[in-house]
């Protein structure tokens, strides 16, 4: 096992396409961390530089305590999961078990109790005879894993590795995953561009848009606490509303304001100065007057329902107010539906306000 951290690693693809800046990340030995963002973002070029499959164009990488910047990937004992599974389909899971064993030379009978160990870690005992177009996507996943489970690496790097797989299988094999990583005690990498699997599966979260990272913390610190409107908007289903407008002071107090809205938003907002900005609040923290209360709330506002998305005991309300597209996730009710009067207000203790910028001031 090992740790492994990133210095000031950057990666520019053909001279042209900058896909890492700056990335600086500590991942300590038996750490689970999850690296997520949109598609295009450099997860897997970040995978692929820590496996030593593309080169970095500058900073360190070191796995323990090697600089392993101009080490081949063979020497770094890493092993990577990849999306499609990438099994030989010719060879029966047992044989695409020890393939990387046997180029090795490992002897054979080290290879047969690698196989099993991992054939029962993994629950694929029966299927070792089998070729992996007779195997379920769950199971070929597996088998995936056991690959890089019998090499018994220094670190584990998964690429999006469920995303093939059905919702219902995907929310199985992450627990699976998780009490592997409990079982193995292995330092993890774990790459995803879906937002809620990172918020169950990590506590360790790096967040990164655009080959830069945007914010690296837990989940209930990502989603309390975002440090930008990329954070906040990324991280929750539905994302936090914006609406954009400027903070102006007013008798005393600090307004939230454009042609429609004029928040009160003393409360979470104490030094600032006068200029534009984006409020941001959750759809959780948008109440429906008649049916909750809450201590602090901003003036009433009405409007008409567009969309009702019932969740089971929840629903996603969409309305408009002035020129802003609202979302609410209130509790489903028989009043919710199309053109229905909305009687709304925000819980003026859970505003958020970023700089035009998209900096988090508040
Ligand atoms: N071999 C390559 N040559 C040139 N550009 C690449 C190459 N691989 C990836 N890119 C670019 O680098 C950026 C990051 O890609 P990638 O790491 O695959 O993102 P992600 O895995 O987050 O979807 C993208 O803009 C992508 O088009
Ligand atoms: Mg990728």
């Amino acid at each position: 096992m090992a740790k492994v951290k990133l210095e000031n690693v950057k990666k520019i693809y053909n001279n042209t396409v900058v896909a890492a800046r700056d990335i600086n990340i500590d991942v300590e030995d038996g750490e689970f961390v999850i690296l997520v963002g949109p598609s295009g973002c450099g997860k897997t070029t970040i995978l692929r530089m820590i496996a030593g499959l593309e080169e970095i164009t500058e900073g360190n990488i070191y796995i323990g305590d090697r600089l392993v910047n101009d080490l081949m990937p063979k020497d770094r004992n890493v092993a990577m999961v990849f999306q499609n599974y990438a099994l030989y389909p010719h060879m029966s899971v047992k044989d695409n078990l020890s393939f990387g064993l046997r180029i090795k030379k490992v002897d054979k009978k080290e290879i047969d109790e690698r196989i099993n160990w991992a054939a029962k870690i993994l629950g694929i005992e029966q299927y070792l005879k089998r070729k992996p177009k007779e195997l379920s996507g769950g199971q070929r996943q597996r088998v995936a894993v056991g690959r890089a489970i019998v090499r018994k690496p220094d670190v584990f790097l998964f690429d999006e590795p469920l995303s093939n797989l059905d919702a219902k299988m995907r929310v199985e094999m992450r627990s699976e995953l998780l009490a592997l990583h409990n079982k193995l005690k292995a330092t993890m990498i774990y790459v995803t561009h879906d937002q809620v699997e990172a918020m169950t599966m990590g506590d360790k979260i790096v967040v990164l848009s655009a080959g830069v990272i945007q914010q690296i913390s837990s989940p209930l610190e990502l989603y309390r606490n975002p440090r930008n409107k990329f954070v906040a908007g990324f991280i929750g289903t539905p994302p936090m509303n914006f609406i954009e407008g400027e903070v102006i002071r007013e008798n005393e107090k600090w307004y939230f304001k454009n042609e429609s809205f004029n928040i009160d938003v003393s409360s979470v907002a104490k030094e600032i100065k006068p200029m534009k900005c984006t409020l941001g609040i959750r759809p959780e923290d948008i109440i429906d007057v008649e049916v909750e209360s809450q201590e602090k709330i901003s003036e009433e506002m009405k409007s008409r329902l567009d969309i009702v998305e019932p969740l089971g005991n929840d629903a996603i309300i969409h309305f408009k107010y002035g020129d802003t597209e609202l979302k609410a996730l209130v509790e489903l009710s028989d009043k919710y539906t199309y053109n229905a009067e909305l009687k709304f207000a925000f819980d003026l203790e859970k505003l958020y306000l970023f700089d035009d910028k998209g900096n988090r001031i508040y």
